[in-house]
């Protein structure tokens, strides 16, 4: 294996990433960036990598979700608090299911880079390049926004920064803590089915809380109780600037890409012999892979032996995303694959981007239905193949949006264009994302019951 630098990559094929115009003023941003803080520490993503390696041995649940790309014009401290909202009711429903602790990763602070279908995109005459997010070019449809614009990294560093640094103070400055569950409710969902059940979860740990605390356990003296770890993710997808983002750990001499506690690795972009997988396996952060129905189990398996030759638990997340109707063509094989070669693995599942349509209103859609399909599907194949289906992967918004079909709301395709907010992929809105949360708890129940006992099998 050649020796790994954090600009190795740049000696290897490279998929979707843009051409800037000026290369020395890309070069002039990517060497002041270099400079900037990190926005993640070494000693963060290494306690990340210990708590995921609980989830392979089946001990905790993970939840990453956010969303696709994040935008310039969303950004604001409402939509990041009513997404952690979310982010933390879903996960108290998941724990609650699972008897299992849930390890909290948001796709923010950094996912604005876009892989595209298609490079270009044409409304009626004109055709122009397509949309790569926000840290890349600009959403409108003209020559000059679709330029890609090195600044623009300048101002994609910053808002990550200031959505990590909000997050850090709702996890660790009170907000979080069991005692405020009454808090983390969102007005519009107040009438829903799923805020009555939450209702009474939130009920059901307040008795738990009360009887804690005449116990004498209580926030107070267990910070458990009080503070949350939540963690940032993104696709590492614009290796330009996750090079500039990488940094030495002083302590240890390793190299941690800063730019997030955990990146991955899409689809469209895990070739072998690739950039992107060269880039990764030099860096010690946990790394996710997606696997989509191009995916092949022994090419995934060589990809996971460069990216974590040592076998390391934690390490490796594959995201499995094949489509509510592909799930047992594909998924199986990949299993068997992988653990003919021993490896270990979060098995995690998006049921997002293998179920996008397009709806008869033009809107690129996915139907509620089949995203909890391919949730059931890929439970169900983990219990008949023995293996632990540790991770859900969803785009979410804690907004009132209408981009997903169906639910309680029985969002239809007329809806779709009332509030259709995404800057890339539909999301699954506050309701529809607490929704899933409670139509999946049997599915969770089981899963972890039996690794639990598979657990006591061999221990
Ligand atoms: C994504 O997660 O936003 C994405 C583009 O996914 P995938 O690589 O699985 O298509
Ligand atoms: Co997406």
């Amino acid at each position: 294996m050649k020796k790994w630098k954090t600009n190795s990559w740049r000696n290897y094929p490279v998929k979707h990433i843009p051409k800037y115009e000026d290369e020395k003023e890309l070069n002039m941003v990517l060497n002041k960036i270099k400079n900037f803080p990190p926005l993640v520490f070494a000693g963060e993503t290494r306690h990340l990598k210990e708590q995921l390696a609980n989830v392979v041995d089946g001990k905790a649940f993970l939840l990453q979700s956010g969303d696709c790309a994040e935008s310039f014009a969303e950004f604001n401290p409402d939509n990041i608090r009513d997404t952690f909202k979310v982010i933390l009711q879903m996960s108290l429903v998941l724990t609650y299911s699972a008897s299992l602790p849930v390890v909290k990763i948001g796709r923010i602070a950094g996912q604005f880079s876009k892989p595209r279908t298609s490079p270009t995109e044409k409304q009626g005459e004109k055709e122009l390049p397509s949309y790569l997010g926000d840290n890349i070019n600009g959403i409108e449809f003209s020559e000059k926004a679709r330029k890609p614009d090195p600044k623009r990294l300048f101002k994609a560093y910053s808002q990550a920064a200031s959505t990590l640094n909000l997050l850090r103070a709702f996890s660790h400055g009170g907000f979080a803590d069991l005692k405020n569950v009454h808090l983390w409710n969102l007005g519009y969902i107040k009438k829903s089915p799923q805020n009555k059940k939450f209702k009474e979860l939130e009920d059901k740990i307040a008795d738990s809380l009360a009887f804690m605390d005449a116990c004498g356990i209580n926030s107070d003296f267990n910070r458990r109780l009080k503070t949350v770890n939540f963690w940032t993710s993104h696709e590492a997808l614009l290796l330009p600037f996750e090079e500039s983002m990488t940094r030495v750990d002083s302590t240890t001499g390793e190299c941690h890409d800063t730019s997030a506690h955990f990146v991955w690795i899409g689809d469209r972009t895990r070739q072998l012999d690739g950039g992107h997988v060269e880039f990764c396996r030099g860096i010690e952060n946990p790394i996710g892979i997606k696997c989509g129905p191009t995916s092949k189990p022994d090419e995934i398996a060589k990809i996971i032996n460069v990216i974590n030759p040592k076998n390391e638990k934690g390490k490796i997340t594959l995201i499995s995303r094949f489509g509510h109707n592909n799930v047992d063509k594909f998924l199986p094989k990949l299993i068997r694959g992988i653990k003919k070669e021993g490896l270990n693995v979060i098995w995690s599942c998006d049921p997002m981007h293998g179920n996008t349509i397009k709806s008869v209103t033009g809107f690129k859609t996915r139907p509620f239905d089949s995203i909890l399909n391919e949730v059931k599907n890929v439970f169900g194949i983990h219990q008949s193949e023995g293996s632990f289906a540790g991770g859900l992967h969803i785009e979410m918004t804690g907004q009132n949006v209408t981009e997903c079909t169906g639910g309680t709301q029985k969002i239809s395709d007329q809806d779709l264009s009332s509030r259709y907010r995404t800057h890339c992929d539909p999301r699954l809105n506050a309701n529809q994302a607490l929704e899933l949360a409670f139509l999946i708890s049997d599915e969770i129940k089981k899963n972890s019951n039996n690794a639990r006992s598979g657990i006591r099998a061999v221990s």
